[in-house]
């Protein structure tokens, strides 16, 4: 029985490097996100909307604890997942917990394309968002380091980049 949850901050490449690990592995691959938009006929921002921060994250940490009852999965959590309640401990000692780590350049580069989904990091652009980002992940590396595996992710820019980086992790896992 196999169970992996790819952890990372937001931008890092979860969903992409997961589903492609995924397959490879031959586990079913769930996006804890998506998985609680199913559940619960919202999306994340309408979730952050009525129910404000602490109500998703009590909500991410239910959903977390529903499907790390699954078996051969791989699990990308959202980005804050990690650093909320024993959310990590949990994952720890369920499964094989494994951080794609990417440097706040990169990761400010990313999610300046692609910042309009998250809430939170509503309203920031440019230097804004760059400073958010360094010290969000300062706060939240404490958390992330605690996986067993640490991976370098900052290289994702083309499909042979996402498959050397699931190809790599496949060996080690
Ligand atoms: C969050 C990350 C998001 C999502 C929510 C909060 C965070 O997931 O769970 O918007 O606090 O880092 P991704 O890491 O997939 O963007």
């Amino acid at each position: 029985m196999k169970r992996i949850f790819l952890i990372g901050y937001m931008g890092a490449g979860k969903t992409t490097v997961g589903k492609d690990l995924a397959q490879r592995a031959g586990l079913s691959f769930i996006d804890l996100d998506a998985y609680i938009e199913g559940r619960y006929h919202k999306t994340v921002r309408q979730i952050f909307d009525e129910k404000g921060e602490d109500g998703f994250r009590q909500i991410e940490r239910n959903m977390l604890q529903e499907v790390a009852a699954f078996e051969n999965v791989l699990i990308s959590t959202g980005g804050g997942a990690p650093c909320f309640y024993d959310n990590m401990e949990f994952m720890n000692g369920c499964g094989t917990v494994v951080y794609l780590k990417v440097s706040v350049d990169e990761l400010a580069n990313r999610l300046e394309l692609c910042k309009h989904t998250r809430p939170v990091l509503q309203g920031r652009s440019g230097e804004d968002l760059k400073c958010f980002i360094r010290e969000n992940l300062e706060k939240r590396e404490s958390h992330y380091t605690k996986a067993s595996v640490i991976f370098d992710a900052e290289n994702m820019l083309t499909e042979t980049d996402v498959e050397n980086i699931s190809k790599a992790l496949l060996k080690l896992l």
